[in-house]
């Protein structure tokens, strides 16, 4: 499903804000402090009952008011989702007045988020890499989720046993972890190299557009396994028996999997400028949305704040075209409209609203 028309109240700076969406690409600009972050962050909040910026739900309530409602259409199945928040308060949620999990909502509204804490996919720590890819994988494929919890299930009771030294007990949860952990890697090392054939294809149009793009085509990007890949499971948690004793905790294993992403031999995250992060993080999340879509008939939104910090005019120039091959919804933020003159589309594919006008 996929929202068309979003109603906002009380949810920070606005009263009341009715949105049209396109089902393409809507780009909403305007000055420091108009609502923009906080119009990307209420559809966030809406299709996973989260925000992508604080923990804390009840600082989204506006000032002097004791809740906020976000309410999203889909004209397409005619369903109506109501996301209500009240102080002190646990979230609600319902899918046409019936009340759903915020599991049950994400699978419906799924939608990925790239924003000032995510603009650098490489600085952060494996393990947001990690859940990028699951979080993925998890809401499009039930199978995925079911074979998750199954590993993590079987991986907390080893590490229970391995923290009282009961090797014994501790290898009994081997077959299980084998059977999950092997389906979770085969499918993340799967959704790794369709969407670097995805983010090539990216890179091939930035590259007509300007020669400084070649830097993207020539980074290898490849899916850490977590084990030894030549081993195999069974095997790596055989040689690891005795460092895993030591330490009390399993220490190979697809929980310690992380995409690595290299230049010439060295990590990016230590030769790229930010402004180079910043656009790989964007190129990689597109191509992770697009293939989400081709394979599993998922339609993700893509929501990213701040289009234009960190790029300068060129490199911005450069990604402007890749928009029109942007088949999801995307919904982006910019200070200013960098795009008047230089995309021609049709209206009901990119929308503009100038939030000065909104509110
Ligand atoms: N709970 C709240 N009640 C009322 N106003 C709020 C609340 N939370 C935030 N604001 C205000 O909402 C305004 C819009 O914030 P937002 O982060 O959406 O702006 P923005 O357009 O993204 O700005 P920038 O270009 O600086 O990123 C700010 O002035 C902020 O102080
Ligand atoms: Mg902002």
């Amino acid at each position: 499903m996929a929202f068309s028309r979003i109603e906002l109240r009380n949810f920070r700076c606005f009263d009341a804000l009715n949105i049209d969406i396109s089902s393409k690409s809507n780009l909403f600009y305007g000055k420091n402090g108009c609502g923009k972050t906080s119009i990307l962050e209420s559809i966030y909040v809406a299709s996973c009952g989260r925000s992508f910026r604080t923990s804390n739900l009840e600082s989204l309530i506006k000032n002097g008011s004791n809740s906020f409602k976000i309410k999203a259409y889909d004209d397409s199945t005619g369903s109506i989702l109501e996301v209500i928040k009240t102080k002190l308060k646990a979230i609600n949620i319902k899918i046409n007045d019936s009340v759903v999990t915020t599991s049950e909502l994400v699978r419906t509204f799924p939608s990925f988020s790239i924003d000032s804490k995510t603009f650098f996919y490489n600085d952060n720590a494996p393990q947001y890499r990690r859940k990028q890819l699951d979080r993925g994988l998890f809401i499009a494929s039930t199978d995925y989720a079911k074979d998750w919890f199954g590993y993590f299930r079987g991986l907390k009771q080893r590490n229970a046993a391995l923290k009282i030294r009961d090797i014994s007990q501790a290898k009994a949860y081997d077959e299980t972890l084998i059977n999950y952990g092997t389906k979770l890697n085969y499918l993340r090392n799967n959704l790794v190299f369709e969407v670097k054939k995805i983010y090539l294809d990216f890179v091939k149009i930035l590259e007509q557009q300007n020669k400084r793009a070649k830097l993207f085509s020539g980074i290898d990007i490849r899916l850490k396994s977590g084990f030894n890949d030549e081993l195999g499971l069974k095997d790596s948690f055989i040689q690891s028996e005795s460092v895993d004793l030591r330490r009390g905790s399993t220490t190979l294993g697809p929980h310690k999997a992380d995409i690595i992403f290299e230049s010439k031999g060295l990590l990016v995250k230590d030769t790229f400028s930010r402004g180079e992060q910043k656009m790989l993080s964007i190129l990689w999340s597109l191509s992770q949305n697009i293939y989400l879509e081709k394979y599993f008939k998922l339609s993700p939104i893509l929501l990213l704040d701040d289009l234009s910090s960190e790029l300068d005019a060129e490199m911005l120039n450069c990604f402007l075209p890749i928009i029109k091959y942007i088949d999801n919804r995307f919904i982006f933020s910019n200070i200013i409209d960098s795009f008047n003159s230089k995309i021609d589309f049709s209206e009901q594919s990119f929308k503009k609203f100038h939030v000065e006008q909104l509110t």
